[in-house]
């Protein structure tokens, strides 16, 4: 009976997001329980990179909204108030017909697909959620609706640079939101909203067990629903491609000349990018360096640039032959890769696991949400890898470089990464933590 077990996936609409959500698919389906995507159509995955997945346009209403960073929560709320109604009529037609989709055992939903809830609570079907972070960024929450509870926000800049008490090694400006600004309601309510997990039976993590043992204890008293960690996802799941970008496997080529870890590969995720000045200043600063270098800059790379055709005037001319540019990496592959020495990142949560995953250590430069708690957990509780500290120029590039790719710390810091990475894979392993819960979790979800 088991195969006839249908588990919907709602992931939001964001590579980071919609990735770790397809690889659940792939983990649960490889238990036995067939999937349904159901997405919005605004950042809707390539459904033939998945055949075995079943798929479902949510029609969304946003075709004609400003997708600019700054207008993404008024997009997510439109999301949110347009897929309701589709979801529902889809999941009725399903209850009503299970002799041809199976029976409907439960909806997993990602945290800021709000709307899921309502529609789960009114079917009586059970729901789930899955974050797509760490468990330590779940809890920095408190602190935001703690201080505004106190009515103490915006915090001085001075105040940033202090440690939050009783949430070793974090500091303010760690925290989901920047407090030193003026938080909208509005804003206080989504994360309030995201915090939440309404009538949900449980919440599956991309993470381990062993890695943040203390914030999810604290969490699960919070919650009190069962939580199944099963990460690194994509260590769990069978290989598959989640690109919503087209992958320029060009590269591959490039890095196939180069010499065993002397390349630093250079991507800040899909949504993070840099003004004209730091893109000059990182230009010149890995030239300087010496090292190869591959960079990822995206058709909207620059901030205030409506595309890169706006890059800065003489940026190929310094570029050159030296480095290596592309649209979009196989980042997977490109980490894999033994000419590979070390990855700058924005530490969103899919690159950091990635990054430790294969040994590879980093250089850190969080730009928002959850990336100042990854890279402080990369930096000061895990050692493996440095922080390149603002503003940035081109002699702290090179020497941040430098102190990564060819200085003894660099060694050090990539036999760190390369313990962290075998105790990654243990977990994935059978007896391993992760392995554990997944059985945990499909037993769950069977018997719910
Ligand atoms: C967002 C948030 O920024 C992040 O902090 C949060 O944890 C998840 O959602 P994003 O910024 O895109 O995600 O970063 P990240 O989580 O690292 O996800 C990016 C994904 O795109 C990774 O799986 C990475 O392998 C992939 N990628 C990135 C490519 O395949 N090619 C590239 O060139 C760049």
């Amino acid at each position: 009976m088991l195969d006839r077990c249908c588990v919907v996936l709602v992931p939001a609409p964001f590579q980071g997001h919609i990735t770790p959500m397809l690889q659940l698919g792939s983990i649960l389906q490889s238990r036995g329980f067939s999937i349904l995507v159901a997405h919005s159509e605004y950042n809707a995955p390539e459904t033939s990179n998945h055949p075995s997945f079943s798929f479902l346009a949510l029609p969304d209403e946003v075709a004609e909204l400003d997708k600019s960073f700054e207008n993404m929560g008024n997009v997510l709320e439109a999301i949110n108030i347009n897929c309701k109604a589709p979801l529902k009529d889809c999941l009725v037609r399903m209850m009503e017909n299970e002799e041809l989709h199976g029976q409907v055992a439960c909806i997993i939903y990602d945290t800021v697909m709000k709307f899921v809830d309502a529609v789960a609570v009114s079917l009586k079907l059970p729901s789930m959620v899955m974050r797509p972070n760490t468990a330590a960024y779940v809890r920095a929450h408190h602190t935001l609706f703690d201080l505004q509870a106190e009515n103490c926000l915006p915090l001085s800049e001075s105040q940033m640079e202090e440690n939050v008490p009783n949430f070793h090694p974090f500091k303010f400006k760690d925290m989901p939101h920047p407090l030193s600004l003026e938080i909208p309601e509005k804003v206080i309510d989504f994360f309030k909203n995201t915090y939440a997990i309404g009538s949900s039976r449980a919440i599956i993590w991309n993470t381990m067990d062993e890695l943040e043992p203390h914030h999810l204890s604290k969490l699960q008293q919070d919650f009190n629903v069962p939580f199944f960690c099963v990460g690194p996802f994509h260590k769990m799941a069978p290989p598959c491609k989640t690109s919503l970008l087209n992958e320029d496997d060009y590269c591959m080529e490039w890095l196939d000349k180069q010499a065993p870890n002397s390349v630093l590969y250079v991507s800040l995720g899909s949504i993070a990018g840099m003004d004209e000045k730091e893109v000059m200043e990182t230009a010149w600063g890995l030239i300087n360096s010496g090292q190869p270098f591959l960079w990822v800059i995206r058709d909207i790379f620059v901030n205030g640039a409506k595309s890169n055709s706006q890059l800065p005037d003489g940026f190929e001319e310094i570029i050159g032959e030296k480095g290596c540019l592309v649209k979009w990496a196989p980042q997977m592959k490109v980490l894999k890769h033994s000419a590979v020495g070390g990855f700058w990142s924005h530490c969103g949560w899919n690159s950091t696991l990635e990054s430790i995953c294969e040994g590879v250590p980093m250089i850190c430069r969080p730009d928002f949400a959850d990336q100042f708690i990854n890279s402080r957990y990369v930096t000061h509780v895990w050692n493996i890898g440095l922080e390149m500290e603002c503003p940035l120029d081109r002699g702290r590039v090179e020497e941040t470089v430098r102190r990564l790719m060819v200085d003894e710390e660099g060694k050090e810091l990539r036999n760190r990464t390369i313990d962290m990475k075998h105790r990654f894979h243990e977990s994935v392993e059978k007896g391993g933590s992760s392995y554990q819960s997944l059985n945990q979790l499909a037993e769950f979800i069977f018997n719910i």
